[in-house]
């Protein structure tokens, strides 16, 4: 494709609109929206209502007259119609690794004698951790169980408990088909549980025609949520008078201002919140899920799967350096919206190219990763991105020292 040709895309975009509705630096090229995505010009109008109005005049009268108490379920119910689930089986609540280890022993708890949590070899690994945790935790009565993604299939027995799967590879992007994995889970009895991490605002999910048991998923990747949004869980509605969290605080008691000494489980979504909800990071979080919401869900994944398409395609015409390779699947529908290419030097070239102000990020040890956020992000960007990273290669801008020295977070 010609950069004319994608300047006509960018004229014929239907989410077009959108590109104005972020506060970004001008000339820069973000492809880094499903690491961190950039505020939505709304969310600083929300950060500001909520501070200057809601805390500082209405301080602790906000949680009823500003209904701060119901912002995690009430942000909840919106990521829930962009994830194919009903309003009341979704909620707000700390961070994606917490959610994840509340809901895999809620799992374990729903199916009492099965000791094993199967999961696949270099998944995300927070979500492996929180499953080590678990385990450690429950000594023989869990394990943790990780093999190759090509044999969990085949490794799901009777005495697994879940299934626990990142919908979308943090670094190939590589995409489960989620109803055949949580068929194939349910067929020998066991329940699945999805990260959605970089599935939530980036491709279309819809948990309960897959009928899926539990979810996980952050708020500050392709939500644009802000960073350390808190992160969102999903509980089938089938599970929630059952399913117990091992975390037990007063969020998740059935009437938190009783003040019982004794704690009884709310039996819905909120039996798995656990204390005070982060109500400034949850106002930025609804501006993002907000402006989300306008956007046709086919249309944002149609553009983002054609945005990584166009970045392959263009990155593999201009390069010439054989040591660049594609590690994420060619083509959709098995891939999600970010690309990864390996190379021997990627931290340098991710490096080299943000000083171009071509944002990517870079993954241990070999992998140089770029997203693909439909609703900021144009044609025309993504083609000039591939030509600098063509370039970047060419020239070997990359090789220069201070390229090569690692900041703390990589
Ligand atoms: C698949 C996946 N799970 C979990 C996380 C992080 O979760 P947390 O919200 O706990 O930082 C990430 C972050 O990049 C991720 O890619």
């Amino acid at each position: 494709m010609t950069r004319d040709e994608a300047r006509a895309l960018d004229v014929a975009d239907p989410l077009a609109r959108f590109r104005d509705a972020f506060d970004m630096p001008t000339g820069l090229v973000y492809l880094d929206g499903n690491s961190l995505g950039p505020p939505p010009l709304s969310a600083h109008e929300r950060l500001d209502r909520a501070s200057r109005r809601e805390w500082a005049e209405g301080l602790v009268r906000s949680w009823n007259s500003a209904a701060w108490i119901e912002a995690p379920a009430r942000v909840g119910g919106k990521i829930a119609r962009l994830i194919g689930a009903r309003p009341h089986e979704v909620t707000v609540a700390d961070a994606t690794s917490v959610n994840l280890f509340k809901l895999a022993a809620g799992a374990l708890s729903l199916r009492p004698g099965r000791t094993t949590i199967l999961s696949e070899a270099g998944g995300f690994p927070t979500d492996l951790y929180a499953l080590q945790g678990l385990a450690a935790l429950m000594g023989d009565r869990a394990r943790l169980r990780t093999v190759a993604p090509a044999d969990v299939l085949a490794a799901i027995d009777e005495d697994t408990a879940a299934v626990v799967l990142t919908h979308i590879h943090y670094k190939s992007a590589r995409r489960w088909d989620m109803a055949e994995v949580t068929a194939a889970a349910h067929a020998k009895g066991a329940l699945m549980l999805w990260d959605l991490c970089h599935s939530a605002g980036a491709v279309a999910v819809d948990l309960n025609a897959c009928q899926a048991d539990l979810a996980v998923g952050c708020g500050y990747k392709y939500l644009n949520g802000g960073p350390g949004a808190p992160a969102f869980l999903f509980v089938a509605e089938r599970w929630q008078g059952e399913i117990r969290s091992p975390i037990w605080g007063w969020m998740g008691h059935a009437e938190p201002f009783a003040f019982e000494d004794g704690y009884r489980g709310a039996g819905d979504i909120r039996g798995l919140t656990t204390g005070t909800p982060p109500i400034l990071s949850l106002a930025a979080l609804e501006a993002g899920v907000d402006l989300q919401l306008e956007a046709d869900p086919a249309l944002v994944e149609a553009k983002g799967l054609a945005l990584a398409q166009l970045f392959i395609d263009t990155v593999e015409a201009l390069a010439a350096d054989p040591a660049l390779k594609l590690a994420s699947p060619r083509e959709a529908p098995g891939r999600g919206l970010h690309v990864a290419f390996a190379h021997p030097q990627a931290y340098a070239l991710v490096q080299a190219m943000i000083a171009r102000s071509v944002i990517g990020d870079f993954r241990a040890p070999d992998i140089a990763r770029f997203g693909f956020s439909p609703l900021f992000l144009g044609y025309v960007q993504v083609w000039d991105a591939a030509q600098a990273l063509a370039e970047t290669l060419a020239t070997r801008a990359w090789d220069r020292p201070e390229y090569r020295a690692r900041a703390a977070v990589t």
